[in-house]
């Protein structure tokens, strides 16, 4: 098939119908975001799934509704008191842009969220599948979703070829997503758009996977062109491979009396609002460096080196554990204190665990607490 233009109000329509009914049967029905057409809470939930699974994203949910019951409560809160909730739930850009979102809802919109997906796609980390989900759960709106696990779908379904974050694959997989779209004045079935939505993401979710689908159980394979070609496991045609530039750097993990140096990032750029720990270049004399902030430290010890893939280069962590022995008056130096953007905190390792902290932080943290022999705690004056 060249292209979703050519699927026939016929076949979508079966499409649609065959997996209503197989939603209604073997749908997940009792999701804490569904059967509610509270827009915040779908809004929400859409956020917090993307690139998330239901699993882990159930508890945030219910825990970030308990603390932001409503839009109003999000706006006012602090960024920080936001990225704490989300702390773990990893994708921090999610609930930077969350916190934005409602802060223009409260001061663009009176508060109501818009209905709109054109309008609703204008907010803050809200995509073209993303708007199209809200649209559809909170306002019934007859939208297409085009999440990786449909692109799945549609790419095994109808036999595309080609890794679907291409263009034009993606504007093929777009055309397919809009050409079965259940017919407004022709489907009998009421909530058919609620339904066929659902049953796309469950269907994705729990039937057609990326490792080990269950061909055996979906309402989809009389018609699946993988499927009747045995080319389930090659489709979607995976990412290109490239070769990613690699850097490095040094996380420092200081230690006095027992808690650990934070220092709060930049908004802007990697790890934007999160805590982490202070980082230097790898050639860089620790010693110094600390010296800078108004610490004299002495290096404990050297833990293993790691490496973390950001979407652009890969990331060489060399994380050194040191003890302070003395500091200027006042936790840290003034000029430490007042480079621009940057907070620094002495925190117990626990509690940072509970802030936000970006995942090779939190594997170097659990490593350190997790060390049986813990370090000498030295006295400290602060003068
Ligand atoms: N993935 C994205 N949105 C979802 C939803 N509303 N329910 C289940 N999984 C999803």
């Amino acid at each position: 098939m060249s292209a979703g233009g050519d699927i026939s109000d016929s076949i979508s329509n079966f499409f649609a119908i065959r997996l209503i009914h197989w939603q209604r049967q073997h749908g997940r029905h009792h999701l804490p975001w569904q059967n509610t057409r509270d827009a915040y809470r779908v809004w929400l939930s859409e956020i917090m799934l993307q690139q998330t699974q239901v699993g882990t994203v159930i508890p945030y949910y219910r825990r970030f509704l308990q603390c932001f019951p409503d839009m109003q409560s999000l706006a006012s809160a602090s960024l920080d008191e936001v990225m704490a909730q989300w702390s773990g739930l990893g994708y921090y850009s999610r609930a930077r842009n969350l916190h934005k979102a409602a802060q223009r809802i409260m001061s663009e919109h009176g508060g109501t969220f818009p209905e709109q997906v054109e309008v609703i796609r204008q907010l803050p980390g809200v995509g073209r599948s993303t708007a199209a989900a809200i649209g559809v759960f909170a306002f019934g709106k007859r939208a297409a979703i085009l999440d990786g696990n449909v692109k799945r779908i549609f790419s095994r379904c109808f036999g595309i070829e080609g890794y679907p974050g291409e263009k034009h694959v993606e504007t093929q997989l777009w055309q397919i997503a809009e050409a079965l779209l259940p017919k407004r004045d022709e489907s009998p079935i009421e909530r058919d758009i609620e339904d066929y939505t659902q049953a796309l993401m469950d269907l994705g979710a729990t039937i057609c996977t990326r490792a080990h689908p269950r061909c055996g159980s979906c309402p989809l394979r009389p018609e699946c062109i993988a499927f009747r070609d045995n080319c389930v496991g090659s489709l979607p045609t995976p990412r290109p491979r490239k070769i990613l530039p690699e850097r490095e750097a040094a996380l420092l993990l200081v230690v006095a009396q027992g808690k650990i140096l934070l220092e709060k990032r930049p908004s802007a750029g990697i790890w934007g609002a999160l805590w982490s720990l202070p980082e230097m270049q790898v050639n860089e004399n620790v010693i110094e460096y600390c010296m800078q902030l108004g610490i004299n430290v002495r290096l404990i010890s050297r833990m293993e080196v790691f490496a973390h893939t950001f979407t652009h280069f890969k990331l060489w962590i060399y994380p050194l554990i040191l003890q302070v022995i003395s500091r200027s008056p006042g936790h840290l130096s003034p000029e430490a204190l007042s480079q621009p953007g940057n907070q620094w905190v002495w925190m117990m390792p626990e509690d940072a665990l509970k802030a936000a902290i970006p995942s090779p932080v939190r594997k170097v943290l659990l490593q350190y607490t997790s060390q049986t022999e813990p370090l000498e705690i030295l006295a400290m004056a602060d003068n």
